[in-house]
């Protein structure tokens, strides 16, 4: 059993992810034209604290997570609301290759967890139509007090340079990067940055 599956049940009770994914989840709602008929993807929903705040603004949205502990919580979640649109799904990016392009890829402190970043927005990319936007949210470069076990963080954040070149280079062109949240821990604040692209 991996950290996030012992984290799953009680991931939620931690004030500041639900606020942190709320907090995400207005700014994109605000900074990308978001429709009601658009098919979107969560990457490493977790719990889909992202997710079920997109989800009434959207078609579809499916929730893609590799831990099994993160996606049984958001089943049970579906069944509770009936989200009938969310579409929780196991596995890693890798895995899967849609066989209808998303007008949406959104992302909310995952990013960091995952060694290779290019090839993560190389994937975003071959899965967005054209004109599709990304909009991803993480930490703000960091000296690796973040997390209190960096088992399986892969980045302590990021600078806007090099996140931006990384979509670049994947064909999707950045249109925003601004501070959207900031998490008080360790007496000090981790600023959360969104990113917003569009595939050109
Ligand atoms: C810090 S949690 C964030 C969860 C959620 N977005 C939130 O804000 O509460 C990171 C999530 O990314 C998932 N994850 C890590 N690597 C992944 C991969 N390669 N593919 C899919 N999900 C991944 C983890 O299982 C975990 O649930």
């Amino acid at each position: 059993m991996g950290l996030f599956d012992e984290a799953a049940r009680t991931w939620d009770l931690k004030l500041p992810r639900v606020e942190t994914a709320r907090k995400v989840g207005e700014v994109i709602l605000s900074s990308v034209p978001v429709s009601k008929g658009w098919r979107v993807l969560d990457f490493g929903a977790g719990t889909g604290l992202l997710t079920f705040f997109l989800a009434p603004h959207v078609s579809e949205i499916v929730a893609l997570d590799t831990s099994t502990g993160m996606i049984e919580v958001l089943r049970e979640k579906v069944e509770k609301l009936g989200a009938r649109n969310v579409k929780p799904l196991q596995g890693s990016y890798g895995d899967f290759k849609f066989e209808a392009p998303f007008d949406l890829i959104v992302s909310s402190m995952s990013v960091h967890h995952v060694k290779d970043v290019e090839g993560l927005f190389r994937w975003f990319s071959s899965n967005l139509k054209r004109g599709g936007y990304v909009a991803i949210a993480d930490l703000l470069k960091e000296d690796g007090t973040f997390h209190s076990d960096n088992t399986g963080v892969y980045h302590f954040g990021f600078d806007r340079e090099e996140f931006e070149s990384y979509m670049v280079s994947a064909g999707i062109e950045s249109v925003s990067f601004n501070i959207v949240h900031s998490i008080e821990k360790n007496g000090r604040e981790y600023p959360i940055f969104l990113s917003v692209g569009q595939k050109v």
